[in-house]
């Protein structure tokens, strides 16, 4: 049967004939508009993005998410050309760290290795010993030989790896504005609704919230933990896309997205149009200067050895 003809399937087609033409990949982050992960080739967490980037075989990568995500793939891809869906979809957290920022950080604690969540510019990766994502986080702060550590720039998922190593933390004072928004009276009053359901939250949740939850998960770690889990019911803390992924992946199962206020307006930039327009004129193409990509390789490759 062919599809009917709508707006949504004609971009649809597009997408799929300029992705021939430029012999692209389209690689899209959990947080995507349905129909956007939809089309994606490749669809994952931050830390699966950045291990298919080294795997895939084409001249382009279109890259569905925000800045730091099509850097990354940028950074480990420097022969492949990188466009980022939406020119303006930025991470408010990346943003709350410069190299200035950070310059200053390791003047005060000289002797800390730097450990720095992908969610930060090339510039800021650069100047770091090590990258991790949520997936990896405690994974990697273990694997640094040395007891002192700097985590930037989310204090939330620094604080939660604190609670599971016995390295010395310091923690810069940066925050997702979407995780941080949720609070434990919200999990509460929604466990009080759900008395049977599992909790999953985000790492880049307040502690409080974190303290009321099952598990502490990356986005592709908590699709994992729903298809293992035997529970019917979950409540989940993190940005509401991640919902139609685990309804989908899981039908006989129900997600209730504990807060309407996860939504982060950067990740829901990127529409089926934008992405044709983005593919047409070759747009957003994501420049790292040489010099600062080499530095931030280092530390995304000294991630990538741990897991
Ligand atoms: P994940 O790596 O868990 O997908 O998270 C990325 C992110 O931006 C969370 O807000
Ligand atoms: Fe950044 Fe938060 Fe949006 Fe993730 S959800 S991209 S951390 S602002």
């Amino acid at each position: 049967m062919t599809a009917p003809v709508t707006t949504e399937n004609k971009l649809r087609e597009r997408i799929i004939e300029l992705k021939k033409g430029l012999n692209a990949v389209i690689m899209a982050h959990n947080y995507q508009l349905p129909e956007v992960q939809d089309i994606a080739d490749v669809t994952g967490d931050s830390l699966e993005l950045a291990r298919e980037a080294t795997r895939i075989d084409c001249e382009v990568i279109v890259l569905c998410g925000v800045l730091f995500m099509a850097e990354s793939a940028a950074i480990l891809n420097p022969a492949r050309t990188v466009l980022l869906s939406e020119g303006t979809a930025g991470c408010p957290m990346a943003d709350m760290i410069n190299v200035d920022d950070l310059r200053r950080w390791k003047q005060r604690y000289p002797k800390a290795t730097v450990v720095c969540y992908v969610n930060s510019s090339a510039a800021v990766k650069a100047e770091s010993d090590y990258c991790c994502t949520s997936a990896n986080a405690l994974k990697v702060v273990d694997a640094v030989p040395n007891d002192e550590i700097l985590f930037v720039p989310d204090m939330n998922l620094g604080h939660y790896v604190s609670t599971k190593t016995n390295k010395r933390i310091i923690l810069y004072p940066g925050y997702c504005n979407t995780h941080h928004r949720l609070t434990a009276k919200h999990v509460i009053r929604a466990k009080q609704g759900h008395p049977d359901a599992v909790v999953l939250v985000h790492p880049e949740c307040r502690a409080e919230v974190i303290e009321q939850a099952d598990a502490a998960l990356s986005t592709s770690q908590m699709l994992r933990y729903a298809r293992e889990n035997s529970a019917k019911t979950f409540l989940v803390g993190t940005e509401e896309g991640l919902g139609y992924r685990l309804q989908r992946d899981n039908p006989g199962k129900i997600f209730h997205v504990i807060s309407k206020s996860l939504i982060c307006p950067d990740m829901k930039k990127t529409t089926l149009y934008e992405i044709v327009r983005t593919m047409e004129r070759r747009k957003n193409v994501v420049i790292v200067p040489e010099e600062v990509r080499l530095r931030a390789e280092r530390a995304l490759d000294r991630m990538l050895a741990v897991v």
